[in-house]
């Protein structure tokens, strides 16, 4: 990518991987590629703030050179330590021998393990320590477990600027930088699928970390993670967002997932979400099989209750189905209601499955469970009709 200038004597030179269509491995689908960004603070003495995946490490290097009179990097600020982040670091170390990385305790044990770290130099901060560089001050802030251990965060007051690595970022490759350019519609479902995948399991340090920055007063005009766009017109949109979604606020909404062998789980689907609809409350349906459980998650994120359903296999749910509350098991979204329902043949098991899981990742069921016997006949989906009726009325509380 081309560089990028934020405000005067910081500049924007990491990279945009348009290509990429799986994160974390094969567990985050990137719909819309993503950026790994990078920043350069030029003054008396020279900061870069966080490398780029290692495979962009060329691209980060021919960047740095297009920077005026950008001679030395005098520190190197590691935001975070996973390999998105880091992966270029041992490059950058080899051409600026001179530089000091600049971490968390947490971050340098993390480093020490990845990389041939002999000779480098290091200075350990914490929340409260702050690093002078002429006219700029990099103060910083740990926020561990967004989104592991080691991470912080460093603000810049003299420009009102948070470099906030994984925080209040998106997967979202851009030509354009800045939330101005670039569809607010897009960056928000972007926003809201990252944390609904990647922060969710940790909102209650979120909400305390957000706590205590604002307890801090300090004036943040422009937000600079380290994936997607720059929040320099909206950052309170992100903001309000990131509080919402840590303390578990959701709209009367349901989410409804199932899957279906011959079809009488699905004809229940359809009848209970007709109930939902006619208790006023709206609701999304997903297929497990036929879906991306990544774009799921960003749904429940902001849903009151999820509904499962699935047929019998050897005495249990489906596998899409266990998938998808697998996931939902680990993320242990908070505040959710949950319901269980589906069909079986000979004997039961998918629905008495789908009801453990749903406990273990801590959903409440919010009534007892529906289940059929081979198919629904009319007065069965009748049943169902009622049962989703009300499941909306408790949804709307
Ligand atoms: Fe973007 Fe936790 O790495």
């Amino acid at each position: 990518m081309a560089i990028y200038r934020v405000v005067p004597d910081i500049w924007s030179v990491g990279a945009v991987d348009w290509d990429i269509r799986s994160f974390h491995g094969p567990s985050y689908s990137t719909h819309r590629g993503t950026t790994y960004n990078a920043y350069i603070i030029k003054d008396d003495k020279t900061a870069l703030v966080d490398t780029v995946h290692l495979p962009f490490a060329a691209e980060l290097i021919a960047n740095l050179k297009q920077i005026d009179g950008l001679t030395a990097i005098d520190y190197v600020i590691v935001n975070h330590i996973e390999p998105d982040h880091s992966g270029a670091l041992p490059e950058i170390m080899n051409i600026y021998p001179q530089a000091t990385v600049v971490c968390t305790a947490k971050a340098r044990e993390g480093l020490v393990r990845y990389f041939d770290t002999d000779g480098w130099t290091w200075k350990i901060v914490k929340t409260g320590d702050s690093l002078e560089l002429g006219h700029h001050t990099l103060r910083f802030i740990e926020t561990p477990m967004m989104h592991w251990p080691d991470n912080m965060i460093t603000y810049i007051p003299q420009k009102q600027l948070l470099l906030s690595n994984d925080a209040f970022g998106q997967h979202l490759a851009w030509s354009h930088p800045f939330d101005d350019q670039n569809p607010m519609e897009d960056i928000m479902a972007e926003a809201q699928k990252y944390y609904a995948n990647i922060l969710t399991p940790f909102s209650k340090i979120v909400a305390n970390k957000l706590k205590d920055i604002l307890a801090m007063n300090l004036d943040i005009k422009i937000i600079a993670p380290s994936h997607g766009i720059i929040w320099r017109s909206h950052p309170e949109k992100i903001l309000e967002a990131y509080s919402r979604w840590a303390n578990a606020e959701a709209d009367p909404k349901a989410l409804v997932v199932y899957d279906t062998m011959w079809g009488s789980t699905e004809k229940m689907t359809r009848a209970i979400l007709e109930g939902i609809a006619r208790a006023g409350v709206s609701a999304v349906l997903f297929k497990a099989s036929a879906s991306d459980s990544n774009d799921i998650m960003a749904q429940l994120l902001e849903a009151k209750a999820i509904v499962v359903g699935s047929s019998t296999i050897n005495n249990d749910m489906l596998v899409p189905v266990a998938a998808f509350l697998e996931e939902v098991k680990g993320l242990k979204p908070a505040g959710k209601l949950g319901a269980a329902f589906g069909s079986y043949g000979w004997r039961g098991g998918a629905v008495e499955s789908i009801e453990k899981q749903l406990a273990e990742g801590k959903v409440e069921l919010a009534l007892d469970s529906l289940k059929v016997q081979w198919a629904p006949d009319e007065e069965f989906l009748g049943k169902c009709r009622d049962w989703g009726f009300a499941l909306g009325t408790k949804i709307k509380g």
